[in-house]
């Protein structure tokens, strides 16, 4: 077998995250991996290494025949489609860390990876330094995961931060986040939760073997979030947080969604602060297991990247072992959700499509109630997303349909109706 090969690297992407790989692996000689070439898309920037290593021309690394390795790090989710796919099929390895890319198109990078046999690693792509991916691949690499929750994106998680720590109204907590760099100028693809429901795209194909595409799954960012509704959560020693979500479920299923959620004071996750973020994995044996660390930014990016091209010197695969060597999971529809919902006038919130309601507060100017819903309810109807509505799910916010119908006969009988 061999080991330990030399690595000759053509770099499309020379940002925040190629630029971060290129310094890194000056500080890394041992790796016996080198950049040969490094394509951009801008001639006239100026670039913080020699001249003769950019080019604007794609071929000349893609048939590159010393080239072994491509690593894909460009802002442009169409563009790295096609340098991945022309990579892979020209026979070289591929490391990306272009999420909304590959969620999108995971069905036909799964199957040039299977023509071709070349190994398509991405760990910097959902949680950037948390070497996420390849544990769910091969630590939990049985069918004994029971849920995975997670804070898969940083920019939101320091808005809300801000607002919770600080009491900032959302719009100032956004203006700190960009003038610190963890936004983007147009914030949308962060805010509105896109970036986040693209790498728990990812992460449910590795965790559960599940193939979907990042529309399929029920998402929200935190673009509706009130400072009163930060109240609320302050009120229950509670936190706010985007939080993706997916466990198995008594049927067989998976339950999956990224949406926001309060989060008790002692949860795991309410220790992620910050840009930082989290993960949770809970198995049948070992209980909670935890995994902390920076989630986006130049060097810890680039970390994952340099451990994905490491791996390529032992010929290291995903195997993707819940997909093709166990029977895969089916994401479900079928469980109720315990939520909270804050908003301005009653008549843009369907009360009677509700199981039951728990609470209910209307003197406050911002109203609220807290009850149960279907999960299809959410996921067929924009209600809850229009009108400056904000939805919020409860700590352990799943019930299942059978625990539904014991629960709502109790509150029947609590209520003396039965
Ligand atoms: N930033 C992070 O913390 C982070 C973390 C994890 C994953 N990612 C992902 O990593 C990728 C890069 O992010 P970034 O923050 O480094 O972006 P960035 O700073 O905006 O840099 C993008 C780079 O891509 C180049 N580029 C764009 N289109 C190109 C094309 N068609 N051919 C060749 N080069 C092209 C640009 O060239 P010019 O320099 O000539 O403009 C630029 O160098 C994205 O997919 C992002 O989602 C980022």
């Amino acid at each position: 077998m061999e080991t330990h090969k030399q690595l000759t690297i053509g770099l499309f992407g020379f940002g925040v995250v190629g630029e971060g790989l290129y310094k890194v692996l000056q500080q890394t000689p041992s790796l016996k991996a080198s950049i040969k070439k490094i394509c951009i898309k801008n001639t006239g920037k100026k670039r913080n290494a020699p001249a003769s290593l950019f080019t604007t021309e794609k071929d000349e690394l893609l048939n590159d025949q010393d080239i072994n390795v491509i690593v894909e790090v460009i802002d442009d989710a169409n563009a790295a489609f096609e340098i991945v796919r022309t990579a892979l099929l020209n026979g070289k390895d591929v490391v990306s860390a272009s999420k909304k890319m590959i969620a999108e198109h995971l069905p036909e990078l799964l199957e040039i990876q299977q023509q071709t046999g070349r190994s398509f690693l991405y760990e910097s792509a959902a949680c950037a330094s948390i070497p996420v991916i390849r544990n769910l691949e091969e630590y939990y690499d049985n069918d004994l995961l029971h849920s995975i929750k997670a804070i898969v994106n940083g920019s939101t998680n320091f808005i809300l931060t801000k607002m919770f720590e600080e009491g900032l109204d959302f719009k100032q907590a956004l203006l700190l986040a960009q003038q610190a760099g963890f936004a983007e100028s147009n914030p949308k693809l962060d805010i509105e939760g896109y970036d986040a429901v693209n790498k728990w795209t990812l992460l449910l194909t590795h965790a559960y073997g599940i193939i979907e595409t990042p529309d399929a799954i029920l998402f929200n960012g935190i673009q509706s979030i009130q400072a009163s509704d930060a109240v609320v959560a302050k009120s229950k020693n509670q936190q706010i947080k985007l939080v993706a979500q997916a466990q198995k479920l008594n049927n067989g299923k998976v339950a999956a969604f990224v949406l926001p959620q309060f989060v008790n004071h002692d949860d795991h996750l309410a220790f992620v602060r910050n840009e930082y973020n989290g993960v949770v994995i809970e198995s049948s044996f070992a209980d909670k297991q935890f995994f902390y660390g920076k989630g986006a930014g130049s060097f810890p990016t680039a970390s994952a990247l340099l451990s994905d091209i490491s791996a390529l010197r032992y010929q290291y695969k995903y195997e993707y072992k819940k997909l093709y060597q166990q029977k895969p999971h089916e994401l479900s529809n079928d469980i109720f959700l315990r939520i909270y919902v804050s908003f301005e006038d009653l008549s843009h919130v369907p009360r009677e499509r509700f199981e039951w309601i728990e609470e209910w507060h209307a003197s406050e100017a911002r109203k609220y109630l807290v009850g149960v819903i279907s999960f299809s309810e959410l996921k067929d109807n924009k209600w809850w997303k229009e009108n400056n509505t904000s939805l919020i799910l409860l700590p352990e916010p799943i019930i299942e349909e059978t625990a539904t119908r014991k629960l709502k006969k109790r509150s029947l009988e609590l209520a003396g109706v039965i």
